[in-house]
């Protein structure tokens, strides 16, 4: 059968990973998250002082993109994905509030955008892919098959995330999870480098009051379509 790609994009905390992650392993497709190699470009400009609360250095960050190397490594046994910046797993530390409170800067630095886009598109070679980000049905995979468009309102997606936070120990308040994401929404929309919008192409999905049960079940009925007809 042949295999397609398919771009899932939409606001913060849509919960488009785990509809993404559901979807490649019924597909047994391979599953990209590209926010998080955001975020580990991210964790490096926080951990050499480029970024940080006080500090904005753009172009130190660009001299330095070279000395960064991303990779996912897959543990078969365990079923997950987990993200490596050079050669170290920084998959819990890139899902911290210091990182997303920094990381919509540093994705809106056109050099960032150009070697992880450029990475991306290189993954997605063999098709069989589902990936999820902000710019996938617009910038790296125009031509995807099917393309999906995720929303729900701030405070779902604040309630949704605040609790995986504090599922790992963070501590944060609603309130600072709530202004994260409108301020992550406000940046990632109106950069101007490739900003997060609906492809016209792409299928608006709003799952402010749906299971997720029902949420995977439609996306994939979606998706059997498209790889029936293709
Ligand atoms: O999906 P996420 O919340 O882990 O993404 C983290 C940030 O990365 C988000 O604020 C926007 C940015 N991002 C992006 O600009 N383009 C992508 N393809 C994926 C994420």
């Amino acid at each position: 059968m042949k295999k397609i790609i398919i771009a899932i994009d939409g606001y913060s905390s849509t919960g488009k990973s785990t509809i993404a992650k559901r979807l490649a392993k019924a597909l047994d497709y391979v599953y990209v998250d590209t926010g998080a190699m955001y975020r580990a470009v991210t964790l490096f400009a926080l951990k050499e002082g480029f970024f940080g609360e006080k500090v904005d250095d753009a172009s130190s960050l660009i001299e330095h993109l070279p000395n960064i190397q991303l990779k996912f490594v897959r543990d078969a046994k365990l079923g997950t994905c987990d993200m490596y910046l050079n050669d170290e797993n920084v998959e819990k530390d890139i899902r911290t509030l210091t990182v997303a409170r920094k990381v919509s800067q540093v994705a809106a630095i056109k050099e960032v955008r150009e070697k992880l886009v450029h990475l991306q598109q290189q993954m997605g070679i063999e098709k069989g892919i589902v990936m999820d980000g902000r710019d996938i049905g617009t910038v790296v995979f125009p031509d995807a098959e099917l393309k999906i468009f995720m929303t729900a309102s701030p405070e779902t997606r604040a309630t949704r995330r605040y609790k995986e936070l504090l599922d790992r120990g963070d501590k944060v308040t609603y309130e600072e999870v709530l202004k994260n994401i409108e301020k992550r929404d406000l940046i990632d929309s109106t950069r101007s480098v490739s900003p997060l919008r609906r492809a016209n192409d792409a299928i608006e999905f709003d799952n402010s009051d749906m299971g997720l049960e029902e949420q995977f079940e439609r996306i994939f009925s979606f998706a059997q379509r498209v790889i029936d007809k293709s």
